[in-house]
């Protein structure tokens, strides 16, 4: 079965967040041509999220002007994120679960900020570094690829918390190190320290500390470097490939070349 998730059109853009709403969330945003960069900007608390900061992902996510390429997720100061702000628990918009279809509404709503991470026409990067807790972990797991600092720390501390992991994250967990390992690291909330992330496939490149930006810029500019269309075309294909039959996914990569032989040598494509 196709992941219907990466197969949405993208939608036309709507109104990007304002610098209220951006500060609100404690985010920053930065669009310079095909690449945006999103910065979690509340380095005092390590980054901690709110609900706020979720919903601005989400706002963000659906005001991506159509000629970016590439997403960077990053963290100011001394962590990408030490995930949930613990005073949302005792904030009044926490819900208690008494009204189920309000609270799936609920949490629906703040996956939000984090589904689009996965749509086709974009590739997102998660640069992480110090800690990457609970909902942090999440954000880095929804992105399609992770740098990870040499200092970066990777903590899935929900069940710690009597919670389990709800933005999105025990789908790619599960995905990249397979349930045994997934378990693990759930059920024992432990620390998981850049090297093991690398080699359990959590990170796909570790840099030194102070290189992680210049890292991060190379992958940009290597990803960028390609067709755009066909770039579009192989995250579709590589995201539903684990839900696919081969012969699902062979269809598949005949219906994409398709559309990339019409772009390059179609009718009214040729340059004779
Ligand atoms: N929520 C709210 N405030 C936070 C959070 C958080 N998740 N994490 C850190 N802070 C605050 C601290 O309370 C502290 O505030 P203070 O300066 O007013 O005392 C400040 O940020 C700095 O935190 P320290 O603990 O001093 O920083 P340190 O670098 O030593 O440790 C660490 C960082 C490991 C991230 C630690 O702060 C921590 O364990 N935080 C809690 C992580 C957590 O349990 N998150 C929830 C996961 S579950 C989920 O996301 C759904």
């Amino acid at each position: 079965m196709a992941d219907a998730r990466v197969q949405e059109p993208r939608p036309e853009p709507a109104a990007p967040p304002d610098e209220a709403e951006l500060a609100e969330a404690g985010l920053l945003l930065d669009i310079d041509g095909a690449v945006a960069t999103v910065t979690l900007n509340r380095p005092e608390r390590r980054n901690a999220m709110t609900f706020a900061t979720w919903r601005c992902l989400a706002r963000i996510g659906r005001s991506l002007p159509p000629d970016v390429r590439v997403v960077v997720l990053r963290g100011a100061g001394k962590s990408f994120s030490a995930g949930i702000d613990l005073s949302m628990f005792s904030g009044g918009e926490q819900p208690d679960g008494a009204d189920a279809e309000a609270t799936d509404r609920f949490i629906a709503e703040l996956q939000e900020g984090y589904t689009w991470l996965r749509r086709p026409e974009i590739v997102t990067i998660a640069a992480v570094h110090g800690h990457a807790i609970g909902g942090g972990f999440q954000l880095a797991l929804a992105c399609d690829l992770r740098v990870a600092a040499d200092d970066a720390v990777f903590c899935m501390k929900e069940a710690a918390l009597g919670l389990v992991p709800d933005l999105t994250g025990t789908k790619p967990l599960v995905e990249i190190v397979g349930v045994p390992r997934a378990l693990e690291l759930c059920l024992t909330a432990r620390d998981v320290p850049a090297e093991e992330a690398a080699r359990l496939g959590i990170a796909e490149i570790v840099t030194p500390r102070d290189r992680l930006d210049e890292t991060v810029r190379g992958l940009v500019d290597s990803l960028l470097a390609v067709n755009a269309g066909a770039a579009a075309a192989i995250k579709r294909l590589l995201w539903q490939a684990p839900g696919n039959t081969l012969e699902e996914q062979c269809a598949a990569e005949r219906r994409e070349q398709i559309g990339r032989l019409r772009e390059l040598f179609g009718a009214g494509r040729r340059t004779a």
